[in-house]
This record gives structure tokens, C-alpha cells and sequence, in this order.
């Protein structure tokens, strides 16, 4: 039935392996100031409070008990045996869509498991958290690596790619985004506008205003190992998941 997918993800997708989203109750925007650890401004305020936040999120994707849910693992499998193209986007820095098995990817938020040098761009595998010390080792000297996360101000990583992606897609799945942050929130116009079927999976219900076709209510893990299934066997998403 549809030949060419891309599915968007966001926060909402990990909270069942036990990472916090942003605007949930009790949501890490709740606990930090955006424009302390989310913003080159506050990067250049305060280097040390920025590495801390994000050290941290690191060490708790490091954790026991921090893994791939259905909903991940599901995307993985819609990867492997569809028979069309298909596209991940994620708005997430963690890596449990790659622990799942996804490959074809856009980080477009960047990715919590690296660090960039401020001079070439070049990313790097953290191995030790970040610090005065954690140099790069494209430059000479090493500069202090930054987290390779997209912050507020700077532009997402791999637009061209997710433009021409959501012009093509005849199927657009947007999975536990609050759909508040751009570009991302855009997405699902732009699909519209091309004419591909648009559904949201959300524990949430639709917003008054919501430009999806369709909307699922529930959570992401408990939802898409059948939705999954349902695309896989050529049959239109309808409401009954
Ligand atoms: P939000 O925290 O804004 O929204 C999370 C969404 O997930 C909400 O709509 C919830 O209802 C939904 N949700 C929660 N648990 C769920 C579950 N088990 N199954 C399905 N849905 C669930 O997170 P994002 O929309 O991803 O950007 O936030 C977008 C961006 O804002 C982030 O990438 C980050 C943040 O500021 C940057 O840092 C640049």
C-alpha cells in the first residue's frame, strides 16, 4: 500500500526505557533553563554547567535498565523488511534507535554519545565525559570538545535530506513529539501539502488544532509493534491499533 515512509520521533518514544522527556510533568525543561544548557550563549557563559548536564544524560544512557522499547524495535523491523524507502528522523540525542537496529537515521537534533571540535566540525565517540581536558585530535592544539547536540539558534542537522524525504513520502508518522519545537513541527504540513497519509502516535490526545489525519492515542511501545504489522502487510493505518 505505501511505497516510501518517514517517521519522525521524539522524546516521547524513549520514555518507556526511562529517559525523561522535555515538557512532561516533571520534564527536564521543568528542572534546567533552556537558555542555560540549550544555547551557544550559555555554552559560552558557563562551559563547566553544560558539560555537567550533559555528562550526565550521558551516564544515564550508559545505565543498566536504559534500553530499546517496542516501539524502538518495531521501527527496526518497519526498516528491515519494508519493501520501499523509508526514513528515520529523530529529534532524540539518545541512541536506543540504533541499539534497536535502525539504520537508515537522521539525528537532526545531534547525538548525545559524541563530541565535536569547535574549529573542523569533526565528530568524535565520547570515551570519557567532557571537560577542560577532553581535547579533540583534529587540531593542533586540541580544542575542547563541545557536545554534538543542535542547541537553540543553531540549525538542525540534515534538512536538504529531510526536505526532499517528506516532499516524496506517501506515509508521514510523527511518534511522541509535543510537535512545539521548529522545524520539526512543520513536518507534518509539508507532508500534507504533498499529499501523503499523516498520523500521529501520542499518549497525549490530538490537540483542537492537529494538521495529522490520524490520530493514536496510547503509548508509543504498546502501538507501533502493531501499526508495524499493519503496514507490513500492505493494509492502509487505520484507527484500530
Ligand atoms: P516533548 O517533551 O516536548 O514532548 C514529548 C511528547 O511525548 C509529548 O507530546 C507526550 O505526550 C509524548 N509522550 C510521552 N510519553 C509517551 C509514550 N510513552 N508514548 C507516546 N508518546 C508519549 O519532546 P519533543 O517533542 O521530542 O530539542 O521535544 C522536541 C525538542 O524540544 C527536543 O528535541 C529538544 C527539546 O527542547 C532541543 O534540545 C534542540
Amino acid at each position: 500500500m505505501y511505497k516510501r515512509i518517514v517517521v519522525l520521533t521524539g522524546a516521547g518514544i524513549s520514555a518507556e526505557s526511562g529517559i525523561r522527556t522535555f515538557r512532561d510533568q516533571d520534564g527536564l525543561w521543568e528542572r534546567h533553563h533552556i537558555e542555560d544548557v540549550a544555547t551557544p550563549e550559555g555554552y559560552a557563559r558557563n562551559k563547566e554547567l553544560v558539560e555537567a548536564f550533559y555528562n550526565d544524560r550521558w551516564q544515564q544512557l550508559l545505565s543498566a535498565g536504559v534500553e530499546p522499547n517496542p516501539a524502538h524495535l518495531a521501527l527496526a523491523r518497519l526498516e528491515k523488511e519494508f519493501d520501499g524507502e523509508f526514513l528515520l528522523i529523530t529529534q532524540n540525542i539518545d541512541n536506543l534507535h540504533e541499539r534497536a537496529g535502525s539504520f537508515k537515521l537522521i539525528h537532526m537534533h545531534g547525538e548525545l554519545v559524541k563530541g565535536r571540535c569547535p574549529q573542523s566540525g569533526q565528530t568524535f565517540l565520547l570515551t570519557e565525559p567532557f571537560g577542560p581536558d577532553h581535547l579533540c585530535t583534529c587540531c593542533i592544539p586540541g580544542q575542547r570538545l563541545r557536545p554534538h547536540v543542535v542547541w537553540f539558534g543553531e540549525m538542525p542537522l540534515g534538512l536538504d535530506r529531510i526536505q526532499f524525504a517528506l516532499e516524496e513520502c506517501d506515509l508521514f508518522i510523527a511518534i511522541g513529539t509535543s510537535g512545539t519545537v521548529y522545524p520539526a513541527a512543520g513536518f507534518v504540513d509539508t507532508a500534507n501539502h504533498h499529499g501523503a497519509h499523516t498520523v500521529e502516535v501520542n499518549l497525549a490526545p490530538p490537540a483542537r488544532d492537529s494538521e495529522f489525519q490520524l490520530h493514536l492515542t496510547g503509548k508509543a511501545g504498546e502501538i507501533m509493534p502493531t501499526l508495524v504489522g499493519q503496514i507490513l502487510s500492505g493494509e492502509k493505518i487505520s484507527g484500530s491499533c
